[in-house]
């Protein structure tokens, strides 16, 4: 059997589609969406996802305000930059690029955003909102996972779902929302991580397997059932001297056996990846809309 390859580009498009027309609307209205970015330091993988959210701001209309500092930024430049953000009308959300550099501690970064611009969802206040599920802005990736998959017409609710990795900003949000009694979960899901002791065990038995550790071929063909569907969260740059760049991105799963077994998987590139910009834009958007409403009310 091989699998049918759920296209994360035609996806996102498809939402992108919808949310073009959101910001028309809101535009009439003389509310513009914005973004407010900020990246510290040189890291290229970091670079090229602000740039990419970027370019997918302004082909939706979506007002960005790119801050790009030096990796010897200290905390005090940072948090000044972040307080004039919360307080600034234009900006509707803010988004701080991770990692940061190793001086900046991250948890005390990200407390500074005024969790109603927090479009990224990492705010303590989102993240126990959304434990709760209380209206929240949902984190990217974990949100796109799941517009995914419902729009590629898997049923969650009811499924043995395995996530393998327990991050911050994947494994844990991820496997939150799947668990949640709502129409984005509903799941029976175990997380797996580097202390599982027999990986294989737990994912062979799934439904859906997501593989969000960071790890080129963390999931091999003999992990996966049958028709299983299979996410590929992972983003590896490996190097390869026949690419101009010298390198080339590779998700967690070994694509090409497991394609063999699977249902539905989804690629690297072109997989998750455009799904989790989709995301934050539509979070950014529902910002704009709530500070509107806030200051009309
Ligand atoms: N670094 C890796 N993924 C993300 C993300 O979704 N948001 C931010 N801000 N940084 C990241």
């Amino acid at each position: 059997m091989s699998a049918q390859v759920i296209d994360g580009v035609r996806i996102a498009e498809e939402v992108r589609r919808e949310l073009r027309e959101q910001v028309g609307a809101l535009r009439a209205k003389g509310i513009v969406p914005g973004l407010g970015v900020v990246l510290v330091g040189e890291d290229p993988a970091s670079r090229s996802y602000v740039t990419a959210k970027e370019k997918a701001c302004a082909e939706l209309g979506i007002h960005s305000d790119d801050n790009r500092l030096p990796a010897t930024t200290s905390k005090e430049e940072l948090r000044r930059l972040i307080h004039k953000m919360n307080g600034d009308p234009r900006i509707s959300g803010i988004l701080v690029q991770l990692p940061l550099p190793r001086h900046l501690d991250e948890s005390e970064i990200l407390f500074d955003i005024d969790p109603a611009k927090d479009v990224d969802g990492f705010h303590p206040v989102s993240v126990g909102r959304m434990m709760l599920g209380q209206e929240t802005f949902l984190p990217c990736t974990p949100h796109g996972v799941i517009v995914m998959l419902r729009r590629s017409g898997v049923k969650v609710s009811g499924a043995e779902v395995v996530v393998v990795g327990r991050s911050n900003i994947v494994g844990k949000p991820l496997a939150n929302l799947l668990l949640q009694k709502s129409e984005l979960g509903n799941a029976t899901v175990t997380v797996c991580h580097t202390g599982t002791r027999d990986l294989a065990v737990h994912t062979r038995r799934a439904d859906i397997v997501i593989a969000a550790a960071g790890r080129p071929r963390t999931i091999t063909a003999d992990m996966i059932r049958d028709g299983a569907v299979v996410i590929d969260v992972g983003v590896n740059r490996v190097p390869d001297a026949s690419k101009k760049s010298g390198f080339r991105l590779v998700g967690d799963v070994d694509f090409d056996a497991v394609s063999q077994k699977a249902s539905l998987i989804t690629p690297v590139p072109g997989g998750v990846g455009p799904m989790t910009i989709t995301m934050l834009l539509l979070n950014t958007v529902e910002a704009a809309r709530r500070q509107a409403g806030r200051a009309t009310a």
